[in-house]
């Protein structure tokens, strides 16, 4: 993928200071958000290292040391900010939920590639699994801007979990959860199958766990619809420095930092997501 293309912005030379301008509760989640100035205006799909300014490597273990990748969720052009959206999962995550208004933050990106639209002919489908929903709500955003009618299909653990659809606004959604406690109770893959089916030409844009991934990208394949995976996968540095977070593709190792995290469902090995 080359400097041009339209999946990515270079990101700057170096790690810059950024300050937390506001974060909050949402569910089972937390918002934080950023202001980047002079930052470049990222593209929907890439990412973020982030760290604390202070406080970082000082657990017991003297973890968290490296700094930590998150998809950005929104960025506001107009105050040079950015939304992220954090579950925490350990000791990374969360010391950056406990950031408050005016603390700063190590950030490096945006980084790797991210979405491309499709024909005009051809619906976007938009399909996410949890925490998985944060690079879709700027890729929503982005096609609404484009004037393109995304359809978008949300599946979360329950309702706490689920709260994080209010981050889409007003947006026509079907919404899972896997207790039923709140939209459809049932796993979100089962609602793209049954969207599919009502659906004319579609693709499909995809972030979540593995297994949820995987199952996309069988569900595309048998019906030969294009899909772009946005995966995940433990990262060291973030911008191809340490081979650290390859995947298995059809084409051999590609390093997800670099030449994704964004990747057609097609390129990556079978059994790769398992
Ligand atoms: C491109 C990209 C975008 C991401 N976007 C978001 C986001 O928007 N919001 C968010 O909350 N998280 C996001 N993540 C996941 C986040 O980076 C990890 O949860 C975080 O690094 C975990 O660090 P920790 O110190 O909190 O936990 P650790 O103790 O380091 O890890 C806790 C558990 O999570 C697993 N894990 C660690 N890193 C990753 C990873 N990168 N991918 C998958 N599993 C991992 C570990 O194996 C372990 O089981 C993203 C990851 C990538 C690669
Ligand atoms: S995280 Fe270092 S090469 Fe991808």
């Amino acid at each position: 993928m080359s400097a041009g293309d339209t999946r990515r912005t270079e990101a700057p030379f170096g790690r810059r200071l950024a300050t937390v301008d506001a974060a909050r509760e949402v569910g089972s989640y937390r918002v934080m958000r950023l202001s980047d100035r002079g930052g470049p205006i990222p593209r929907p799909g890439q990412f973020y290292m982030l760290s604390a300014h202070d406080g970082w490597a000082g657990g017991s273990d003297g973890r968290p040391f490296l700094p930590r990748a998150l998809s950005y969720m929104r960025h506001r052009p107009e105050t040079d900010e950015l939304e992220f959206l954090l579950e925490v999962v350990g000791p990374g995550t969360a010391r950056l939920a406990e950031l408050r208004a005016g603390e700063r933050v190590w950030l490096t990106g945006p980084l790797g590639v991210g979405f491309e639209a499709p024909a005009d002919e051809i619906t976007p489908v938009l399909v996410g699994g949890g925490i998985g929903i944060v690079p879709l709500v700027a890729w929503h955003q982005q096609l609404r801007l484009n004037d393109r009618d995304p359809a978008l299909l949300l599946g979360f653990r329950d309702a706490s979990h689920a709260a994080a659809a209010r981050l889409l606004g007003e947006a026509e959604m079907t919404i899972t959860t896997d207790d039923g406690s709140l939209g459809d109770q049932g796993i979100v893959t089962a609602a793209l199958a049954r969207a599919l089916a009502q659906q004319g030409r579609a693709a499909v844009y995809a972030c979540g766990p593995p297994a949820m991934l995987d199952a996309v990208r069988g569900i595309c394949a048998r019906q030969g619809l294009d899909a772009q995976l946005a995966l995940e996968a433990p990262m060291a540095c973030g911008f191809g420095a340490c081979f650290g977070c390859v995947v298995s593709t059809v084409a051999g190792y590609r390093r997800v930092c670099l030449d994704g995290p964004v990747f057609d469902a097609a390129v990556i090995a079978d059994g790769a997501l398992a």
